[in-house]
């Protein structure tokens, strides 16, 4: 169980709340979204979640080892304008990265576009982030972060693509030390980005896994192949198709090559 009165002290969060049982944490703070008297940021976690959500339409299947959380966040407050979220959403991601690096340093660590987070080649973390229809400046940033997640009694299509700090390195991390330092990061990568003088592309590019690589962007709109050149100071996913094409929403695969076997 976390401590989240000590989680509280030691961030930059102004509220927490700490469950045994949630169906998914970001169901309960879009709901507390809704209330205008609310002091944000404010933490919702659950050790368990019984209908935890991913994106789009998958579910999040999660064991008590994973840390699961959601942070309901006034943009408008940070500072942060509507069209700087796409950025704020990589550098959510980037901040997990920089985070977990510290606890596997013989891994590698990336990010895949926009905002999963990988160990080698499978996920550590996924990100989930939504807007209140209520409150339209409120975002409601969802974390589920593998840390000593056993993938024993996984589903298979979970177990053949996730991984966890445990699973990487047999070693078991405290959970509440790794939010707390995730939140402190990220609160200097906020601040970074309303400075004015961030420059993403040359994060992002350190923990790519993209970069170089062949790839296949689906959007609704329609699906691109070609190679990754990295991602462009809005934050948009950049593809050499023959000519650069930009990509702002969609899923990537990585195509398989010979030499990434
Ligand atoms: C994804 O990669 O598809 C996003 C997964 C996000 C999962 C987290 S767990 C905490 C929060 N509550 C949810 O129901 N989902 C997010």
């Amino acid at each position: 169980m976390i401590d989240i009165d000590d989680v509280v002290s030691q961030t930059f969060l102004r509220q927490g709340h700490w469950y045994q049982e949630l169906d998914s944490t970001n169901n309960r703070a879009l709901e507390i979204a809704a209330d205008c008297e609310i002091e944000t940021p404010v933490l919702l976690g659950a050790t368990h979640q019984t209908a935890g959500r991913g994106r789009g339409s998958n579910r999040w299947w999660s064991s008590n080892g994973t840390l699961k959380f959601s942070v309901l966040l006034d943009m408008k407050d940070l500072g942060i304008a509507q069209s700087d979220w796409p950025r704020f959403s990589l550098g959510t991601a980037l901040s997990v990265a920089e985070t977990l690096e510290s606890y596997v340093p013989a891994r590698r660590v990336g990010v895949k576009w926009p905002n999963d987070v990988w160990i080698g080649q499978r996920k550590v973390c996924g990100i989930l982030i939504e807007q209140s229809d209520r409150v339209s400046d409120r975002l409601i940033v969802g974390i589920g972060l593998n840390i000593n997640t056993d993938f024993a009694e996984a589903p298979e299509e979970i177990r053949s693509v996730a991984t966890s700090l445990f699973a990487e390195s047999g070693q078991q991390f405290d959970q509440q030390a790794v939010l707390i330092q995730f939140l402190r990061r990220w609160e200097q990568t906020m601040m970074a980005q309303r400075s004015g003088n961030w420059s993403l592309p040359a994060l992002w590019s350190r923990l790519c896994v993209l970069i170089g690589r062949q790839v296949i962007v689906s959007s609704t709109a329609e699906q691109l192949f070609g190679q990754c050149l990295g991602i462009a100071n809005d934050g948009a996913l950049l593809v050499d198709t023959g000519a650069i094409r930009r990509c702002y929403a969609g899923t990537v695969r990585l195509v398989a090559t010979s030499d990434s076997a």
